[in-house]
Parts: C-alpha cells; sequence; structure tokens
C-alpha cells in the first residue's frame, strides 16, 4: 500500500516539469533510505553528485552526514533522507520558485512516510516548518502540525566553515539523547 502511493508518487516526480531547472537535470534526486522509517531527515537540493546518481547526500556532504546518523545508533531501517528539491538548481542557487514548485512533493513523502520525527537540515528546510532562525533553534524541537521537527545544521557548513564542528557534534548528541530519551523506536 504505502509501496504503491510512494512508486506513484516517484513516477510523478520524474515527469515533472514545472520549473526550467527540470530541463537540466541528469536525475530527478528521490530518497534514500527506508520507506518503514520512523526518522526523515530532509536536506535542500541536489549538488552535483546527487544529480549525476539520482540519490541525495552522496557526496562530501552526505559523507559527514551518514557518520553522525550512524553514531546515534539510528540503522538503514530507521530512516530515510529526502531533500525539499527534487532537481539540482541551476548555478546551486536555491530558488523560492523552485520549492513553491516542489513542496507538495516533500508534503506527499511525509504524508506517506508518517515519520515520528523530523530532522531538518539547513535553513531552506526548516523554512518549511518555522518562521525561526535556524541558529538559535539548533537542536531543539519544535512542533509543526502532528510533526515533532528538530532543526540542524546543514553538514555542508562544516565543510564551508569547520569552526562549526563543535556546535555540528554537541546538536548530534542532543539528537541521539533525545531519540533515547523519548524511546522513539520502530514500531512500523
Ligand atoms: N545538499 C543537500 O541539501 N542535499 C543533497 O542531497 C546534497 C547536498
Amino acid at each position: 500500500m504505502k509501496e504503491n502511493e510512494w512508486s506513484s508518487l516517484n513516477e510523478m516526480i520524474r515527469i515533472c516539469r514545472k520549473c526550467v531547472i527540470s530541463g537540466e537535470r541528469k536525475n530527478v534526486v528521490l530518497y534514500r533510505g527506508s520507506l518503514q522509517a520512523f526518522v526523515m531527515f530532509i536536506g535542500e537540493a541536489p549538488g552535483k553528485d546527487e544529480d549525476e546518481t539520482g540519490v541525495p547526500f552522496v557526496g562530501r556532504a552526505g559523507k559527514i552526514l551518514d557518520k553522525a546518523i550512524a553514531d546515534t545508533g539510528l540503522t538503514e531501517k530507521d530512516f530515510i533522507i529526502v531533500n525539499v528539491l527534487k532537481c539540482r538548481p541551476a548555478g546551486n542557487k536555491y530558488m523560492k520558485i523552485y520549492e513553491k514548485n516542489c513542496i507538495s512533493y516533500l508534503n506527499t513523502q511525509i504524508e506517506i512516510i508518517s515519520p515520528k520525527l523530523i530532522v531538518t537540515l539547513g535553513m531552506h528546510a526548516l523554512a518549511i516548518f518555522s518562521k525561526e532562525k535556524l541558529i538559535k533553534n539548533i537542536g531543539i524541537p519544535i512542533r509543526h502540525q502532528e510533526y515533532t521537527v528538530i532543526p540542524m545544521l546543514h553538514p555542508a557548513s562544516v565543510l564551508h566553515d569547520p569552526r562549526k564542528w563543535n556546535l555540528w557534534n554537541d546538536s548530534w548528541n542532543a539528537l541521539k539523547t533525545y531519540i533515547e530519551h523519548k524511546k522513539i523506536i520502530n514500531e512500523k
């Protein structure tokens, strides 16, 4: 059932031509992980490596993300990774017009997976759920409709500014504690 809905959604996204960037993509970037996930990580938009492969977070930022996720104790069946935008934005510039065209796909992904916890990566993903500034809210759970959302830094931010490593590590330790403390476990 869930699998069928997910496949139909993926087919819709694959043929989407709402933005000019659809004409420049090599691949739409749909997801990586488990449809039974209880944690959904939401990044911003595919980069070059993701456009080449059709898989989110496979580049340098992805390696950082994968290690952080593994350190929380989550295993493959526990999580899924998606992006707000499904196509690589032209010139790597995230634009609201792309987001406006793409947002219904993210909303449907959330509805189908129905995660117990959403973790946003970076300011664009947080902005979907809250008007709050990222820097003041990193690692702090917020409520959005029936979902708990925890805003986190984007993994690329520590590549751009290594001074952010402490903040990155502290916020991921807080996320690990939250998952353990709340006893969020995969009962699906
Ligand atoms: N950055 C993102 O936000 N998403 C990806 O898939 C890769 C890099």
